[in-house]
């Protein structure tokens, strides 16, 4: 039997967050240039997002360039945005096709204006699709996301339209960048790497976290249909017990 068809459509999680790892190092396994992982990539993308969508997933949230990447070597950097580029204007009609809509977190306006342009472009395009809502963290920092958020909430102190007595976890949450969705219950992590990496630091607090040492390039739906059935066989016990919550 599939991985697939061993999944409970009654117990999906709504959101699954992936560390997309792995490109650089699956394209030097091949002896070329990390910017052939990353092409390779969208392929793993395009499939994930379809398998994700045909299962019923909600929020898929991509990291798909971090705000400490704006530090590798200029040439990878100038690649992996016109992989975007050409990746958004390509994908475009698929995404209305599967009724994917597109969304971007992180501080999007440190990118390229062709890019920001090709981004809202898609988002605006996409925008009364109702099926899988595709989130892109770009220029994401997590702690970037917690500061911007505390700032907002400390100007309408300032102004006085908010007592400090009056913010809680609901506030805060409502004021990151992915305020309205709900917090990732899976966290997929490829290329055998056991770090968060500064990504949803805030939203992941109970989720499931899923490590695989398949390199993003190799990853295919069935291997998120793999981590789903994972997920499904943990016991989310959110601080009680485990009679609590039988
Ligand atoms: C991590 O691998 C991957 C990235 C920083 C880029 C991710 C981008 C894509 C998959 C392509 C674009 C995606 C979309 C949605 C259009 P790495 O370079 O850190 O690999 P390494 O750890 O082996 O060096």
């Amino acid at each position: 039997m599939s991985y697939k068809d061993q999944i409970d459509l009654q117990k999906l999680p709504r959101h699954i967050a992936v560390i997309m790892d792995g490109n650089g190092r699956w394209a030097k396994g091949k002896g070329k240039l990390r910017v052939f992982g990353h092409h390779n990539g969208v392929l793993s993308v395009r499939d994930v997002v379809e398998g994700a969508g045909e299962l019923g997933i909600e929020y898929l949230t991509l990291y798909t360039f971090s705000a400490e990447n704006w530090s590798r070597p200029k040439f990878e950097v100038i690649a992996i945005m016109e992989l975007l580029i050409s990746t958004l204007n390509k994908e475009i009609a698929k995404l209305m096709n599967n009724n994917v809509r597109l969304n971007a977190i992180g501080d999007l306006n440190m990118l390229p204006d062709k890019c920001h342009k090709e981004l809202n472009n898609a988002i605006s395009k996409t925008a009364a699709n109702t099926g899988l809502v595709l989130t892109l963290a770009l220029s994401y920092s997590s702690r970037g996301e917690i500061v911007q958020a505390a700032k907002k909430l400390a100007a309408k102190v300032q102004s006085g339209e908010l007592q400090p007595a009056d913010i809680d976890e609901k506030m805060f949450e409502d004021n990151l960048y992915t305020g309205g969705m709900p917090n990732p219950e899976l966290l997929i992590r490829t290329s055998g790497e056991y770090r968060i990496s500064n990504y949803l630091l805030w939203q992941i607090a109970y989720a499931e976290l899923y490590f695989t040492a398949k390199l993003w390039p190799d990853f295919r739906r069935e291997d998120l249909y793999e981590a789903i059935l994972d997920y499904q066989k943990r016991e989310r016990r959110f601080g009680m017990t485990s009679e609590q919550v039988n």
